[in-house]
C-alpha cells in the first residue's frame, strides 16, 4: 500500500475545515491543501488575526495555528491541488433541491458532480475520491461513472468516508471520535484505498475504532445515524407538548427514560426544534430513497420526524403570541440566541428564524442578540424564508449586539440557543427594563425558572 504524503479538499466550510486542520495537525508529514471557489473564505481562513477565520468552533483556531503555513494550506488554486493529490476528499455542500424533480426532498448534488467533472479533467494520476460531505445513498455510483467515462485513463478509487462531528463539538469529536467509517468497493483497489485512509485516522484513533464497510453501507449508516438522533428529540418534544397540558414535568420525565441504560440520556433535551445543516436534510433524503424504492411505509415514519419538529417551532411561535394576548403587532420580542444551537455561528434549519418568521408575519419587531451570528446572516436567513423585501424586513427584525439593549422595552424575551453566557445576565436589570407584564420562553429550559418567576417573569418553558 502506498502512503499517502499529498491531500486535497474540495470545500472549506463546516465539515471540510475544521476536519482538514485535524488532519494536517495530527499527520505533519502530509501536505493538506483545502481549497474552494469561495475567494473570500480561503482568505478568511488565511486571516493572521484567528478571530477572523470563517468559522466559529471551540478549539479550532489553536489546531488552526499550529499547522497553517507547515502542512496545512488554503487556496483558491483548485485544479493545481487535484493535480498534486493523491487522495481529494469532496466537502462540498449538498442543500435540498428547491427546484424541479425532488423539489424540497432530494439532495441537490449538482456541486458534488462539478467537483467530479473537475477532477476527472485535471487528473494525471491515480486519485483515491473521497465523500466527506453527507450525501443521498448511492452517490459513490454517480462519482464513479462520471470519473470512469470521462476521465484521461487515471483510475480513480471511490471511498465514502462520513462524518459524524457535531458542530460547537468539531475538534473535540475529530480527536476523539466514536467511530470513523470507510466504505469502499469490495476488490483489492478498493481494501487498499481503504488501508490508505485507515492509516491517516490511525496516527491518531486506535485501529478498532475505524470500521470498514461496503461503500452503501457507510452511506446509509450516516443517514440513519443522523435520523435515529433526530428521531430522538422529536420523540422527547412530542411529550413535550403532552407535559405542557398536564402536571408532568419533560426534565423529570426525561431524566427517568434516559436513566435506562437500554435508552441512554443524550439527545433526550427537549428544545424549540432542532435545527442545521444535517438532520432535516438526512431525513429528507431518507424519505426520498424510501418512496422512490416504493417503501411509502417507511417514508412516512421518517417523514413524522419532521412533521413533528416543525410542529415544535410553530407552537413555541403560537404560545407567544397566544400569551401576548393573541397580538404581537407593533409589540417587541427579544430572542436571545440565532444560532441553531450553541458555540457555532452556523444558523442553516435554526428554529429561531422560523420562529422569528411566524411572529414578523404577524407584525411583531424582533431584537436579536446572539454572540456569534452576524446580522447579515440574520436578515440573510428571514429573506429565505419569506416574501418580504429586504426594506419591510429591516423595518421588523434588528439585530443588537448588546443583549440588555435587546431586551430594554421588550414585552417578551424568547431565548432560541443555549448559549452557556444566557445564564450569567443580570435578570433583575432586564426584567426591570421591560414592559410589564413582562414575559420569558425558555425555548431551551437553561434558565433558572425559579428565580425568574421570584423576580416577577411569567415564564414559559417547554414542557413545563
Ligand atoms: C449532527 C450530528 O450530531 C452529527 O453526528 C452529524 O455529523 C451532523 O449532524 P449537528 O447538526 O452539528 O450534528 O448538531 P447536533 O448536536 O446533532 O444538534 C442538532 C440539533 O438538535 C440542534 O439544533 C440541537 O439544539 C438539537 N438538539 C440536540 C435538541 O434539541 N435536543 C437534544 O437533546 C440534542
Ligand atoms: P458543509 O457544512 O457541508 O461543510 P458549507 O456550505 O459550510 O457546507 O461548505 C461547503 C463549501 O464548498 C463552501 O465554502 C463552497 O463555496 C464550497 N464549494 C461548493 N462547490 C465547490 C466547487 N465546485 N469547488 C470548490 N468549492 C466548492
Amino acid at each position: 500500500m502506498k502512503k499517502i504524503t499529498n491531500i486535497c479538499c474540495i470545500g472549506a466550510g463546516y465539515v471540510g475545515g475544521p476536519t482538514m486542520a485535524v488532519i494536517a495537525q495530527k499527520c505533519p508529514e502530509i501536505k493538506v491543501t483545502v481549497v474552494d471557489i469561495n475567494s473570500q473564505r480561503i482568505a478568511d481562513w488565511n486571516s493572521t488575526d484567528f478571530n477572523k477565520l470563517p468559522i466559529y468552533e471551540p478549539g479550532l483556531k489553536e489546531v488552526v495555528a499550529e499547522a497553517r503555513g507547515r502542512n496545512l494550506f488554503f487556496s483558491t488554486e483548485i485544479e493545481k491541488a487535484i493535480e498534486e493529490a493523491e487522495m481529494i476528499f469532496i466537502s462540498v455542500n449538498t442543500p435540498t433541491k428547491t427546484y424541479g424533480k425532488g423539489k424540497g426532498m432530494a439532495a441537490d448534488l449538482k456541486y458534488i458532480e462539478l467537483c467530479a467533472r473537475q477532477i476527472a479533467k485535471v487528473a494525471k494520476t491515480d486519485k483515491i475520491v473521497v465523500e466527506k460531505s453527507t450525501l443521498p445513498v448511492r452517490t459513490a455510483e454517480t462519482l464513479r461513472s462520471i470519473l470512469d467515462n470521462t476521465g484521461n485513463g487515471v483510475k480513480f478509487q471511490i471511498l465514502s468516508n462520513p462524518e459524524f462531528l457535531a458542530e460547537g463539538t468539531a475538534i473535540d469529536d475529530l480527536h476523539n471520535a466514536d467511530r470513523v467509517l470507510i466504505g469502499g468497493e469490495q476488490s483489492a483497489d478498493g481494501q487498499n484505498a481503504m488501508e490508505a485512509l485507515t492509516e491517516i485516522y490511525a496516527h491518531w484513533l486506535p485501529k478498532e475504532r475505524i470500521l470498514q464497510t461496503n461503500v452503501w453501507s457507510s452511506e446509509l449508516s450516516k443517514l440513519t445515524a443522523n435520523a435515529f438522533l433526530a428521531q430522538r428529540v422529536s420523540s422527547i418534544n412530542s411529550l413535550s407538548a403532552l407535559c405542557e397540558k398536564t402536571e408532568a414535568n419533560i426534565e423529570e420525565l426525561s431524566k427517568a427514560i434516559g436513566a435506562d441504560s437500554r435508552i441512554g440520556p443524550k439527545f433526550l433535551k427537549a428544545s424549540v426544534g432542532f435545527g442545521g445543516s444535517c438532520f432535516q436534510k438526512d431525513i429528507l433524503n431518507l424519505v426520498y430513497i424510501c418512496q422512490s424504492l416504493g417503501l411509502q411505509e417507511v417514508a412516512d415514519y421518517w417523514e413524522q420526524v419532521i412533521i413533528m419538529n416543525d410542529y415544535q417551532k410553530r407552537r413555541f411561535a403560537d404560545n407567544i403570541i397566544n400569551s401576548l394576548f393573541n397580538t404581537v403587532s407593533g409589540k417587541k420580542i427579544a430572542f436571545l440566541g440565532w444560532a441553531f444551537k450553541k458555540d457555532t455561528n452556523d444558523t442553516r434549519e435554526t428554529a429561531a428564524m422560523y420562529v422569528a418568521d411566524i411572529l414578523m408575519s404577524d407584525m411583531a419587531q424582533i431584537a436579536v442578540y446572539d454572540p456569534k451570528v452576524r446580522p447579515e446572516k440574520m436578515f440573510a436567513d428571514v429573506e429565505y424564508l419569506n416574501s418580504r423585501s429586504i426594506d419591510e424586513n429591516k423595518k421588523l427584525l434588528f439585530p443588537k449586539n448588546d443583549p440588555y439593549v435587546a431586551c430594554k422595552d421588550a414585552h417578551a424575551i424568547a431565548i432560541l440557543t443555549e448559549w452557556d453566557e444566557f445564564k450569567t445576565y443580570d435578570w433583575k436589570r432586564i426584567y426591570d427594563n421591560m414592559m410589564k407584564p413582562a414575559f420569558i420562553f425558555d425555548g431551551r429550559n437553561i434558565l433558572d425558572h425559579k428565580k425568574l418567576i421570584e423576580i416577577g417573569f411569567n415564564l414559559k418553558a417547554i414542557g413545563k
